[in-house]
This record gives structure tokens, C-alpha cells and sequence, in this order.
């Protein structure tokens, strides 16, 4: 401020924003209905609300949405300011459970999806108060005028029954529903009941932690009782975290916590079901990032050089932030990204790394039936095969080492009679049987054998792949896209380079 002390009048102009033009600017923020719903819900879980009642009313184009809650309430004065566009300094340090940053939500929010926004609120013992935005009105005549009357949808969801709280109500959803719309138009209708849905499973996932524990916090959507969505399922036995780490940015502590869900087959159908979430497995997977236990990122590599795979998709890791580093994570208005800061990306990839291998052993180990159906360039040993409806299993008859033999033992039958006997009798039953009671004590392909007995092996495929004529950087390629070498790809291709420097 120093620089402008003595500044006069005559040196300056006063630029004010154009109302009718920056009010429509800020309907453009990005939202979804679902991550906007969220945002109101941020206020009443700062406001102490311990229910909050989310209410989707349809009326054609004249639908409206109603967002309640029994929390502390505001005085006209406080309800005025949080009207206000930029009502608080996004510097300012909060109380370590506010949900807010940017003194813009409220608005922002509500303007992304419709155009006229009406708040009731009342503090314990105190009469209702009540201001409208109505972004109509603000662009006829240009100036920032609240109104003190809003929407009649108001007492339809009145405050009444309750002693204190607030009612955000949404009209002319512009925005959600087409303007010339029809009440008795089904197709509209339908589109509006999926949109709710979305909302509501949204909002079991972002705040899963709130809906969790004792005394939770109560979201009621459409009168039904939401139930949390909890990414770790961490009440499956199964499911393993791995070392919980402390990491410091500026003296402030964060909360690094890695899970590896199980593999599907120790999951019932239901839980798989559960597990898959709004977006599926394969795009669940990765860091979810929390601010004071809301969830703002569901599963993001972070932009720390990282692919979202099949294979890595049982790899979900819990980070937790306090409210004062927004500014080192770059948290936006809508709460719904956030990026690490540069000290720490070195450890969130070295534990991102640590995650996703277990994540790609437990995936493998218990997945290969699965991938031995899918796989195109993977050179398997057994295949599935599937003829007038009955499924068998047969040997590869392509597999370097089948060929090898086979070759080396020209025309006689004896192999080809005993792979056919090995095909015949699997006991399939038996291993059925084995696998549903104790799949923990199955052994994996060369679990406990001594790398030696793998070098063995590793040695005869080499030489089989070799006396095909392969080049050695063709047959690295085969190797380790064959079981079980896939399981030891390093392992596998340092050996392929020392023979190929032995025999230069
Ligand atoms: N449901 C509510 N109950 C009580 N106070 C509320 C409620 N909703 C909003 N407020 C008040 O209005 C203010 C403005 O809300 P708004 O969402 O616009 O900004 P914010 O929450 O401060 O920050 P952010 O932009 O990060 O959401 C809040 O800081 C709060 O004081
Ligand atoms: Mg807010």
C-alpha cells in the first residue's frame, strides 16, 4: 500500500465490475450439478449442521431444488455478507474445520446451475431472514441488487420445524432442465431423476467420512437416508494398508495412508459391486485426496507420471491435507482437484510405486484365469477353450517349449498322447473345491521354488526361443510376456542382456 500513500483522486479511475456482465461470467466455473450440490454442503457441515436434507422437485421447466439444514444459522448481517461475491479473503487462516476457502462458493456454485438463488436462515430463538439473488433482475437494471423477497418455493420447505438452520432454494434451473419444458414431458423427467441420482452418489462418496463413525452426519436425499461410500473397504478382511506414512510441507503434517483392496475372487458379488464405485475399478484407482475429511480427488495418479492400468486398479491411497495448505496444493474453488506440492512428489512417487506393485502381485497372482481369456499378445501356457457350450482346458500347442520338444522328438506320438491325457483329466473339481475354501493356501506359479529352478527354466526357453532363429531382443520381448517370467520381468531381461554380451 506504501507505493499509493499519496495517490489523489484525480489520479485514479474507478473501474467498477459491470453487474449484468460479471454475474453471468461467473456461471461459468466449471461445475457439475453433483460437485456444486457438494459445495453448498460444505457450508452446512462448517455451519455444524448435523442434517442436511437434499430435495429434487420436479416441475417441468419450473423445477427447483432445495438444500436444508439444521446448522448454526445466520443473522441478516452475516447473511447479507455471505450473499456477497468474495464475502471473505481467501488469506485469512480459518478454523481448522471450515470447509471454505474462497468466500465465493455459495454463489458460484448456484449460478452454474441456475438463476435465482434464495436463502432463508435463522439463528436459535430468532426470526427467519431471507435474500434472493436473481440474476434476471440483476441484469435489467445492472446493479447489485439483493432482493429481500425470494422464491415461493421457500415455505414449501420451510424452516419452521426446526429451532435453527438455513434453506438454500434453486429456481429457474437453466442450467439442469430444458427452459420450455414440460411437467408431463417423461423423457425430461427421467433425465432430471438420473441427474439426482448422480448427485446423490456423489455425495455419499465426497463425504463418505462425515456419513461414518459415531454421531455421523445425516444427508437425507429425497427423504432417503444417503449411506457412505467408502473407497478402502475397509471392512473386508482382505484388504491391506500398508505402511502409513507422515510427510511435512512447511512444518504442516499431512497423512499418507496405502491400501490394496483384495482380489475379486475374496470379494462376494455385492462387494465387487460396491468396490467399483461411481466410476468403476479401473478409473477408482490412485490417491484419493481428503481436506479436513472431504473428499476432493477420487482416485488420480496426480500428475506424478503415472498410467491408470487394469493391473493396478486394487491400488487406492488415502491422503489427508489440513485446511492452511491450500495454497501449496492449489485448491480450487469447486474442491475437486488438487495438486501436490513440488517437496513432496519424489516420496508420493515412491509410495504411489511401492502401492502399485503389491496392488499388480495381488492382481496377478489371483487374476489369470481372467486375463488368460483376454490377453492378445501374451503367450500362455494353458488356454481356455469353449466348444458347443462346454468349457475345457488346453495345453498351448504354440508354446516355445511345447515346440521345442515336439521338434527334438520328431514324429514320435508319446507327447502329444500325454499332453492330450493332461488336458483330459484335469481335476477340476477338486481344485474348485480347494480354491473356494482356501485360495490363501494355493501356491503360486514358482512362489517358493529357489530362483534357481526359475534359471532353469529360464535357461531351456531361452535356448528353445534361440534355436527358432529369434533375435535375443525378440525373444526378451516373448519372455516376459510369457508366465510365469512375466512375474520377474527384471530378472528376466538383465539375463537376456548378459547372454547376449556373452555370445557378442
Ligand atoms: N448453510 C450455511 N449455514 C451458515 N452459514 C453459511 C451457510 N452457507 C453459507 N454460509 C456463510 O456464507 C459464507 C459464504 O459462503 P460461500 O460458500 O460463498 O464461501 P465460503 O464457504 O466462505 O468459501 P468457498 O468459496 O471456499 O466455499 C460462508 O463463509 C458462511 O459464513
Ligand atoms: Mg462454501
Amino acid at each position: 500500500m506504501a507505493l499509493y500513500e499519496n495517490v489523489t483522486y484525480d489520479e485514479y479511475d474507478i473501474a467498477e465490475p459491470k453487474a449484468d456482465s460479471l454475474i453471468h461470467s461467473i456461471r461459468s466455473f466449471g461445475y457439475e450439478l453433483s460437485t456444486a450440490i457438494a459445495d453448498l454442503i460444505d457450508n452446512s457441515i462448517t455451519a455444524k449442521a448435523k442434517n442436511v436434507w437434499v430435495n429434487f422437485f420436479w416441475n417441468g421447466a419450473a423445477s427447483w431444488i432445495a438444500i436444508k439444514d439444521d446448522g448454526i444459522g445466520m443473522t441478516q448481517k452475516e447473511l447479507i455478507k455471505a450473499m456477497t461475491l468474495g464475502s471473505k479473503n481467501p488469506l485469512l487462516l480459518r478454523p481448522a474445520n471450515d470447509l471454505g476457502r474462497f468466500g465465493l462458493g455459495l454463489k458460484t456454485a448456484t449460478f452454474s446451475q441456475c438463476k435465482q438463488l434464495t436463502v432463508g436462515t435463522k439463528l436459535k430463538g430468532e426470526n427467519l431472514v431471507v435474500r434472493c439473488w436473481d440474476l434476471d433482475y440483476v441484469s435489467d437494471c445492472r446493479q447489485w441488487r439483493l432482493l429481500k423477497q425470494g422464491s415461493n418455493n421457500l415455505e414449501k420447505e420451510a424452516l419452521e420445524g426446526l429451532d435453527q438452520g438455513t434453506l438454500v432454494v434453486w429456481d429457474k434451473l437453466d442450467r439442469v432442465v430444458d427452459e420450455e419444458v414440460k411437467v408431463d414431458d417423461d423423457r425430461a423427467h427421467g433425465l432430471f431423476l438420473e441427474k439426482a441420482s448422480i448427485v446423490k452418489k456423489h455425495l455419499a462418496m465426497v463425504f463418505h467420512r462425515f456419513l461414518e463413525g459415531p454421531n455421523p452426519l445425516k444427508i437425507w436425499f429425497n427423504d432417503k437416508l444417503v449411506s457412505p461410500w467408502n473407497p478402502f473397504l475397509i471392512d473386508l478382511k482382505a484388504t491391506e494398508l500398508l505402511t502409513v506414512e507422515p510427510l511435512f510441507i512447511n512444518g504442516k503434517r499431512i497423512e499418507v495412508r496405502p491400501y490394496v483392496l483384495p482380489h475379486h475372487s475374496k470379494m462376494s458379488q455385492e462387494e465387487h459391486a460396491y468396490g467399483a464405485g461411481t466410476k468403476g475399478w479401473n478409473a477408482h484407482q490412485g490417491f484419493y485426496v481428503y481436506r479436513n475429511k472431504r473428499m476432493l480427488v477420487a482416485g488420480d495418479w496426480l500428475g506424478l507420471g503415472f498410467q491408470k492400468e487394469e493391473h493396478y486398479k486394487l491400488a487406492r491411497i488415502q491422503i489427508d491435507i489440513p485446511n492452511n495448505l491450500d495454497q501449496e496444493w492449489s485448491i480450487d474453488v469447486k474442491k475437486s482437484k488438487a495438486r501436490p506440492p513440488q517437496n513432496i512428489r519424489q516420496d508420493l512417487k515412491r509410495i504411489a510405486k511401492l502401492t502399485r506393485d503389491r496392488a499388480s502381485n495381488i492382481y496377478r497372482h489371483r487374476g489369470k484365469i481372467v486375463s488368460r481369456t483376454s490377453g492378445a499378445e501374451f503367450i500362455y501356457l494353458w488356454q481356455q477353450s469353449a466348444k458347443h457350450g462346454k468349457i475345457s482346458y488346453k495345453i498351448n500347442r504354440e508354446h516355445p517349449l511345447v515346440r521345442e520338444c515336439n521338434n527334438s522328438i520328431k514324429g514320435n506320438q508319446t507327447l502329444e498322447t500325454l499332453l492330450k491325457m493332461l488336458e483330459e483329466t484335469i481335476p477340476i473339481p477338486m481344485i474348485l473345491l480347494n480354491y473356494s475354501e482356501q485360495s490363501d493356501n494355493i501356491k503360486g506359479p514358482f512362489e517358493d521354488e529357489p530362483p534357481k529352478e526359475l534359471n532353469a527354466v529360464l535357461e531351456n526357453s531361452l535356448k528353445a526361443l534361440l534355436n527358432q532363429g529369434l533375435m535375443i531382443s525378440d525373444i526378451k520381448k516373448r519372455l516376459i510376456a510369457m508366465e510365469p517370467f512375466d512375474l520377474y520381468k527384471e530378472y528376466v531381461i538383465a539375463r537376456c542382456e548378459e547372454f547376449e554380451e556373452e555370445n557378442k
